[in-house]
């Protein structure tokens, strides 16, 4: 398994099952073994990590577990957001040219197909003074999974009623990842903000969330510098943190 990249996934690692793949690229980098790009993969995750602390559940040999690690140094920490948008756009890529066109990000960056969640991005950055050192990029994409025991999940393999080649699909991830980190390291900040906004889930549109323990009407007006969420609520426009508002269903 090959990707046609310049870095992204030249240097591999595969390992049948581990902790974690994004915990096994943090050891690599401390271990200095780890050139820009470098990718760890796994079959099986014991311990997959997610967004707020939560587990990454994902049956083993069906979906896309992987780490890449990259050194996006050209980017100021207050732009760190722009890093979030390169990724979620590239997995959105990918979904849509293996068909499911419907797929949008769920900020900041759950990747959703109609309402249900189908793979997510754990982003974590090494900060050095100003600029990001290094960030371990960690996409878990469910592919071929047809059970999930809840119903808010769904994978690739049951959207186009059809299974995948996984290895197919990780080769085109790698690549397309690469395509979109490019495109930030050329400074296509304003492109990247504009399809990140266009590709969003409920986007400029109404709908319930919960703030403070409290339902509320918003419109999700867009993004900040910073990465807050701008959401409209009585006609005035407040700024979330990730912590700060959660999604209504
Ligand atoms: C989320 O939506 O909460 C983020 C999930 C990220 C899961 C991936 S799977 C590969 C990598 N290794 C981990 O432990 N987590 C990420």
């Amino acid at each position: 398994m090959v990707p046609n990249t310049l870095f992204v996934g030249q240097q591999l690692y595969f390992l049948p099952v581990c902790e974690s793949t994004n915990t096994e690229a943090h050891l690599l980098l401390n271990k200095n073994e780890a050139t820009e790009g470098c990718t760890v993969i796994t079959k099986e995750q014991t311990k997959g990590r997610g967004q707020r602390g939560n587990v990454w559940e994902a049956e083993p040999g069906m979906n896309i577990t992987l780490s890449v690690i990259l050194s996006p140094s050209f980017l100021l920490v207050r732009q760190q957001f722009y890093l979030n948008m390169a990724v979620s756009l590239a997995v959105l890529d990918l979904l849509h040219e293996f068909g499911a066109d419907k797929a949008k990000v769920k900020w900041p960056n759950d990747i959703f197909f109609e309402d249900k969640k189908l793979g997510g991005i754990l982003i974590e950055n090494t900060i050095n003074s100003q600029s990001i050192q290094h960030s371990i990029v960690g996409i878990g994409l469910n592919v071929n999974q047809q059970d999930f025991g809840y119903t808010t999940a769904t994978s690739l393999a049951k959207i186009l009623k059809n299974p995948l080649g996984l290895e197919r699909v990780t080769v085109r991830l790698l690549e397309i990842l690469e395509k979109r980190y490019l495109e930030l390291r050329n400074n296509k900040l304003t492109k990247l903000k504009y399809e990140y906004l266009q590709a969003l889930y409920r986007y400029q549109e109404v709908h319930v969330f919960e703030v403070e323990n409290q339902r509320v009407k918003g419109c999700i007006a867009g993004v900040a510098e910073d990465g807050r969420l701008a959401v409209e609520i009585d006609k005035e426009l407040k700024h979330f943190d990730f912590k700060e508002i959660s999604y209504v269903f």
